[in-house]
């Protein structure tokens, strides 16, 4: 009987798990970069567009590339019938089981499903991409009582999503403050829902089942789910409050240690460099919206957390005021972060594909002493 070689760390903390060409992180230096681009450059310049073409291929496209891929993510924005069927008849509830049950289904009109090659499983990848924004854009229309918007092929994704959504084409603003949303959650390297997924893919099983796993792991509110924590904190606090009632709300958080949704992270020991955007954005939307009230007491408990804990905002603090001022509901905020991380998704599992090993660690037992003696059921 072989044993593992040494003690667990627990929840797998800075252990390296996988070799990845896609994300780099320098948790200490606050550094994120998508195959070598520094992700500061990416939100200042790039689309979510250039950053997908940059995880599935490692370099950014030419302009003639870039319109391809805007060409084919285009061509898979409208969502088959079987799909669209499958949404209405799903009863109201959370959009992240409707999601994962809606790209589970996507699956079955899928024509590359089955097919093993790496050509069929990219067309896939870019497939699903398209896909997961205007699933969670009809989902949140249906849902909202609204009928269903023609995509428009000369936006680009993250405008599509918002008029899927609203049924109104959106501000430059608005359209790249989503985009920027958008291409700081594409990736981060060996996150839960990443894992998740590559695990899945190891087996060599497909990108759907894949896409699913992510989905599952990114629900929970130590992943995902914290934007939307974050929204219903702020809310609850209330748009009215004075400063001394939002700091008292942190400090008996912090008292009865709860922990406060957008702070935190296992691998930054510095400020997550994802949000120092999204606090930009979540200031010039409230600036332009008339009112930086979800901005300011962002900041008041942002220099709370500071001073009590040390403890630095992550990218899930700022996404939530600013999808809260795009318009987004807070069941959606979390779905937006599928609508942009299947782009890393994806991404791994091409790579897990491309040079795969069963991913199979081992555990510690720590169960009763073996053997035990065996009693026969009418004998216990
Ligand atoms: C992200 C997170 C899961 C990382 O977890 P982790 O690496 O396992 O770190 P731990 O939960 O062990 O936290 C380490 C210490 O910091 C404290 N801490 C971490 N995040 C905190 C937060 N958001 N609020 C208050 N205290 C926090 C913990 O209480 C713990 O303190 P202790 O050592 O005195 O017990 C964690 O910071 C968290 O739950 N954050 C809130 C949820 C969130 O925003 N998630 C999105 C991440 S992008």
């Amino acid at each position: 009987m072989t044993s593992p070689d040494a003690a667990p760390k627990a929840g797998l903390e800075g252990v390296v798990a996988t070799s990845s060409a896609i994300c780099h992180i320098d948790g200490g230096q606050g550094v994120l970069a998508y195959a070598g681009y520094d992700i500061h450059d990416l939100a200042r310049d790039a689309s979510f567009e250039e950053v997908c073409h940059l995880l599935w291929h490692r370099r950014l496209p030419s302009r003639a590339e870039l319109g391809d891929l805007q060409s084919d993510l285009a061509a898979a924005r409208r969502l088959p019938e079987a799909v669209s069927r499958l949404m209405r008849s799903l009863p109201p509830g959370n959009a992240m089981d409707a999601l994962r049950t809606l790209v589970s289904s996507l699956a079955h009109s899928d024509p590359d499903v089955g097919d093993r090659s790496p050509a069929a499983a990219y067309r896939t990848a870019v497939r699903l991409t398209a896909q997961v924004g205007s699933v969670v854009a009809a989902w949140g229309r249906l849902n909202a009582g609204g009928g269903v918007i023609e995509p428009d092929p000369a936006l680009g994704h993250a405008a599509n999503f918002l008029l899927l959504l609203t049924g109104r084409r959106p501000s430059e603003l608005e359209a790249r403050a989503l985009d920027v949303a958008l291409i700081l959650h594409a990736d981060h390297e060996l996150n839960a829902s990443t894992f998740a997924a590559r695990v899945t893919a190891a087996t060599l099983s497909d990108l759907h089942s894949a896409a699913v796993a992510g989905i599952g792991a990114l629900k929970g509110p130590l992943h995902g789910g914290a934007n939307a924590e974050v929204m219903r904190m702020l809310l609850e606090i209330g748009a009215d409050a004075d400063d001394a009632r939002v700091e008292r709300t942190i400090r008996d958080m912090l008292a009865r240690k709860t922990k406060v949704p957008g702070f935190g992270h296992r691998v930054y020991r510095t400020e997550d460099p994802r949000a120092t955007h999204l606090r930009r954005m979540s200031q010039e939307i409230g600036e332009r919206s008339g009112s930086t009230r979800w901005y300011e007491m962002s900041r008041r408990i942002e220099a709370v957390m500071k001073a009590e804990t040390k403890i630095d905002a992550n990218v899930d603090f700022y996404s939530a005021s600013t999808y809260y001022m795009l318009g987004i509901p807070i069941e959606l905020f979390t779905p937006v972060f599928a609508v942009s991380r299947i782009a890393g998704w994806t991404a791994h599992v091409l790579e897990q594909y491309a040079n795969n090993r069963l991913i199979r660690p081992r555990a510690e037992y720590v169960g009763p002493e073996y053997p035990q003696p065996f009693a026969p059921l009418d004998r216990r």
